[in-house]
Formats: C-alpha cells, sequence, structure tokens
C-alpha cells in the first residue's frame, strides 16, 4: 500500500492507494470516523462494494445508513443531491456524521457538496471506485453539481478526511470506463511531465491490461502530482488551474452531446487534442507534440477528435467555462509536452482555426 498525504493551508489529509483496500476499511479509516455514517453510492456500485463498507462499520460499531441515488452523469444535478438531503434528514443525519462517497466522480462530486453543505459542513471520505476518481476527482476537495447550462457550475472547495482508493475495484469497470479514466492520466503527463508522458508511452499496453504494479505506480505519480499541486494552489489562483488541460473544449462537447453521451474523459481526451491544435497556432508547440498525445489517447482506445458541432455553440458552451474572468475566455495550453500554459483569447478567429475541422 501507498499513503499520500495531502496538505492544504487549512487541513491535511491521507490518500490510501492499494489492492484490497476496502477489505481492510475498518483499520484505515477509523481514525477518519465518528459515531454515525452515511454510505452514499448508486446503483451500479452498490451491489458490488456497499456490503463491504457496511461490515467495515458493523465491526466498528459505527451506527449507519446507506442512500443509493441512480446512477450517471445526467443525474449530477440539484434533483439528485435532493435525494441525498432527504436522506440525510430522514436518517436524522448530524453535523458529525461522515458521509461516505463510494462511487466514481459522480458520486464523489456530489456527497462531497451535500457535505460541503449539510447543517453547513460535515465530515466526508471518498472511496473512488473508477480510474478517473481515483487518480483526479477524489482528491482535492473540487465538489459540485452539473446546471443545463454548464458543466460543474455549482459547487464548493471541500476537502475530504480520507481517501481510499483500492485498485481492485477497478476489476469490475467497463472497458470504456478505464479508458476514460486513462485520458486524466495521460493529462498529467502531457500537463506537468514529459518522462511520465514517455513511460506512459511505452506502458499503455499493460496499463490498459491492468497490469498491477503499473497501474499502481500510474495512480500513485498522478495523485502525488494532484496532491503537490493542490498544496501550492488550492483554489485555483494559478497553477491548479493547470489540471484543467483539456477540460474547456471538454466541457462544451459535454453539453453539447447532452450530460453522459459522451463520458467526462472522453471529451477530455478529445479536449487534449484541441488544447495542443490551439498551441500550434499560437507557436508554443510542435505538431508533433499535438500527435503524440492524439496517439496516446487512441491507444487508450479513447476519441482523438472531438463530434462536429457548429462554432456558434462551442462559444456559446465555452463562455460559461469558470477560468472566464472580467469576460475574457482562458484556455489551458502547452509550452511544449510537460508544460501547461494559461493562455487568454480574445481573438475568437484562433479559436475558429483551432476548431475548423470539426464545424
Ligand atoms: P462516474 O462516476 O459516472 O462512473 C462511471 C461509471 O462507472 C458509472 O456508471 C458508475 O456507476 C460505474 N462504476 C463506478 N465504479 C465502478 C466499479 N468499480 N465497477 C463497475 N462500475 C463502476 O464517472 P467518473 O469517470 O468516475 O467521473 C466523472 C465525473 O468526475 C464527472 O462528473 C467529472 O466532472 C468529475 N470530475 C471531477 C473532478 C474533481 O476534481 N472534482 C475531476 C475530474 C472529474
Ligand atoms: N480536476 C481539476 C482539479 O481538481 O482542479
Amino acid at each position: 500500500m501507498h499513503t499520500l498525504t495531502v496538505q492544504t493551508p487549512s487541513h491535511q489529509y491521507p490518500i490510501f492507494i492499494g489492492n484490497g483496500l476496502i477489505d481492510q476499511a475498518h483499520e484505515l479509516l477509523r481514525p477518519y470516523l465518528g459515531k454515525k455514517a452515511a454510505v452514499i453510492t448508486n446503483e451500479t456500485v452498490a451491489p458490488l462494494y456497499l456490503a463491504k463498507i457496511q461490515t467495515a462499520l458493523d465491526t466498528l460499531g459505527i451506527d449507519h445508513f446507506s442512500i443509493i441515488l441512480p446512477d450517471g452523469e445526467a443525474y449530477k444535478n440539484w434533483e439528485t443531491l435532493n435525494l441525498i438531503f432527504d436522506g440525510l434528514m430522514q436518517n436524522r443525519a448530524e453535523r458529525k456524521t461522515t458521509l461516505i462517497a463510494l462511487g466514481g466522480g459522480v458520486i464523489g462530486d456530489m456527497v462531497g457538496f451535500a457535505a460541503a453543505t449539510y447543517q453547513r459542513g460535515t465530515p466526508f471520505i471518498q472511496i473512488p471506485t473508477t480510474l478517473l476518481s481515483q487518480v483526479d476527482s477524489s482528491v482535492g476537495g473540487k465538489t459540485a453539481i452539473n446546471h443545463p447550462l454548464g458543466k460543474n457550475m455549482i459547487g464548493a472547495f471541500y476537502q475530504p478526511q480520507a481517501v481510499l482508493a483500492d485498485l481492485n475495484t477497478l476489476h469490475t469497470l467497463p472497458q470504456r470506463e478505464l479508458s476514460a479514466g486513462m485520458a486524466e492520466v495521460i493529462k498529467y503527463g502531457a500537463l506537468g511531465d514529459s518522462r511520465f508522458f514517455r513511460w506512459l508511452e511505452e506502458n499503455m499496453a499493460d496499463l490498459m491490461a491492468q497490469q498491477p504494479e503499473k497501474l499502481a505506480q500510474a495512480v500513485y505519480h498522478c495523485c502525488k502530482m494532484k496532491a503537490d499541486i493542490v498544496a501550492q494552489d488550492e483554489t485555483e489562483q494559478g497553477i491548479r488551474a493547470w489540471l484543467n488541460l483539456g477540460h474547456t473544449f471538454g466541457h462544451a462537447i459535454e453539453a453539447e452531446m447532452g450530460y453522459g453521451v459522451w463520458l467526462h474523459g472522453e471529451a477530455v481526451a478529445a479536449g487534449c487534442v484541441l488544447a495542443g491544435r490551439l498551441s500550434e497556432i499560437l507557436c508554443k508547440t510542435q505538431p508533433e507534440d499535438t500527435e503524440r498525445i492524439a496517439k496516446l489517447m487512441t491507444a487508450a482506445r479513447l476519441p482523438a477528435e472531438p463530434p462536429k458541432f457548429p462554432f456558434e455553440r462551442w462559444l456559446e458552451h465555452m463562455r460559461h467555462d469558470k477560468k472566464v474572468s472580467s469576460g475574457v475566455m482562458r484556455f489551458i495550453g502547452l509550452n511544449r509536452l510537460g508544460e501547461a500554459n494559461i493562455t487568454e483569447i480574445n481573438d475568437m478567429e484562433i479559436l475558429r482555426q483551432t476548431l475548423q475541422p470539426y464545424l
């Protein structure tokens, strides 16, 4: 097992990474639990892993109840958030009740937001069960729900008490979801570590086959990169924005296609390639760098190109991006493979040129 620590100005917490950790949840999570807990999951993950968490809580003599939500990005909204609050109220959850998010990034983001707001803040624990949530969404305290006009538009920065990432849970993950998580893994290499990017190029076949040691190495490396970035910039005043490489284009794809039609990771994959193309036009990167990103995304069975839709629709979605500041659009681009930048775009023609093949 690997343990990492996330240190923010206000809070410090561990990330446990390893195989079979859910079976040790009673030992690992004991210090982070109070007298009562709510396990919040969805109808896909519940039959797979809920009983294991319930057993861990029984072993510790903790009073607990469960809330099982519908599954899917399309349910990451106010209505589903309210189902969490209904369950908490009906079961008399208190301010010290620990909310346990058991599932992928959708569950983690929604439960985190519920925890940030229920009774003005209850403790919560992340048990991420997808590759994407293990390498990205469970770490760093971004929580949110979607608005029909924009992705993750309503949320809070709210850190968990602990993160427990059991790599064995990935054995039940559909291949398409594994690929979606791999998009975020590749993103880390592209934005901040060219050696890691090369390692991914050399090892992608083994990673897709879930070779345990290599997968653990990749998850650890991504969590370490994210922990370091979050420690420097918890609330995204600067460098944390790099983690949004590919996301401005990606969020536009998700919103345009309808949430859940393109998986978040699939949209990020095509978005990272577009970020490379944008950087080429701005004369920051070489086309070979973008080609390497596209090739690695393809090796992870991900789309390297976006769907086609009109430029005005791209603009409409991208104008809602959270990086827009004083009306100016800001994109995460690349100086080179392994080094990101934040670029302001005032000239919409640059965007049109980037997207031209997909209009
Ligand atoms: P997801 O939560 O929808 O999970 C994908 C699918 O896999 C779902 O159907 C889920 O029920 C199922 N599943 C989960 N674990 C499983 C398992 N072990 N076995 C079988 N099936 C399993 O999607 P995701 O890719 O995990 O997360 C995407 C979400 O994360 C998006 O909403 C995105 O905005 C968010 N996100 C947030 C952050 C952040 O920093 N907070 C970062 C990146 C992404
Ligand atoms: N996933 C982007 C971030 O956590 O900042």
